[in-house]
């Protein structure tokens, strides 16, 4: 190759060679406290059993008290049989779509936790309804986008608030400055991983579900607003969209309607992969975008995971 062929940036910047630790991520979350909420979710579920074998510490937040319990032992359980050492878990009852009780839980997080302040965020509370357009009940339709828009907005604005006035300001002035001149805290390692969906992408069919479709679509276009906003303070915010995934939200919907085997066949024959989702093959996406080292410079993005289901 010549030199005027050569990327600049493909050429070795040293001379030596550079260590595995310089090349390969680390997928490792010691020391960090995940939020995670929809804790006592079926997706929730597994994704907590992978940040706990990364090492980090579990912030659980649901509505439902008796979900939290449940997923508490459950995870405990799974701590002990898999011999994973020092990682805590603590529960927090909470509705995500009440900005004023998320900036509470958010603020006490610290205190069961070291003081460790929440740096990762794994959004995944939510829920869907079949209503046809015409027949939504105004506060019904309010309600689902009050959880899965709002909530996704309180949840992110609550833990930038606190880590934003734990952050000690940088003392250099440059080109990261306000226009007032007043430097910017720079935070590292925060990650925030929301959960929407295809159907933000796209419109499911044959069952209707405006509000949640439009909630989701919400979502991504917020995260990337997000992103752009809090990229200053070093803060990196995205999506992992899934198709259907085999979890007790999408059971529901399969048994509570007559037609469930034939809904579940219509959704399955519009996958190119064929077959629903399983929770464990979101892992490594959220993994990915967690991870400082792995993902350092992926911010905005939604990472769309559903067996090709947008291709058709
Ligand atoms: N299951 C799927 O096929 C599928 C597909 C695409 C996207 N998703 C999204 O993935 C996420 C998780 O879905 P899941 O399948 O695990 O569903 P799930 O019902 O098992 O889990 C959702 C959790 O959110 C909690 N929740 C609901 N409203 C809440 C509120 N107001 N405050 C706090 N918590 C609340 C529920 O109690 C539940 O534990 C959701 O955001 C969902 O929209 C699911």
């Amino acid at each position: 190759m010549t030199n005027e062929t050569t990327v600049p940036s493909a050429e070795p910047s040293m001379p030596g060679v550079p260590s595995l630790r310089d090349i390969l991520p680390s997928f490792r979350l010691d020391g960090h406290v995940t939020v995670v909420t929809g804790g006592s979710g079926g997706l929730a579920h597994t994704l907590c059993q992978a940040l706990l074998a990364q090492g980090s510490d579990l912030a659980l937040l649901d509505l439902s008290v008796e979900g939290l319990e449940f997923a508490k032992k459950e995870l405990e359980n799974f701590v002990a049989v898999n011999k994973i050492s020092n990682v805590k878990i603590s529960t927090w009852p909470c509705d995500i779509g009440d900005a004023a009780i998320v900036d509470e839980v958010v603020r006490a997080i610290p205190l069961k936790h070291e003081g460790i302040v929440p740096a990762k965020l794994v959004h995944t509370a939510g829920y869907c309804q079949n209503i046809p357009a015409l027949d939504y009940d105004p506060r019904q339709a309010e309600s689902l986008v009050r959880v899965n828009l709002m909530g996704s907005l309180y949840i992110c604005q609550s833990m930038t608030k606190l880590l934003l006035s734990k952050a000690r300001r940088r003392r250099s002035v440059s080109a990261e400055t306000r226009e007032a001149g007043e430097a910017l805290p720079q935070l590292t390692h925060v990650s925030y991983v929301l959960i929407g969906s295809m159907s933000g992408c796209i419109v499911n069919t044959p069952q209707p579900q405006v509000a949640y479709n439009m909630s989701k679509a919400g979502v991504i276009h917020m995260m990337r607003s997000l992103a752009c906003e809090w990229s200053r303070y070093g803060i990196r915010v995205n999506a992992i969209s899934p198709g259907y995934i085999a979890t007790a939200l999408t059971k529901k919907v399969i048994s509570g309607s007559p037609e469930g085997a034939a809904l579940q066949q219509e959704w399955t024959s519009r996958v190119p992969m064929g077959r629903m989702a399983e929770p464990r093959e979101f892992v490594g996406a959220m993994l990915y975008l967690l991870s400082e080292s792995a993902s350092s410079y992926t911010t905005g993005e939604n990472m769309v995971v559903d067996g090709g289901y947008v291709c058709w």
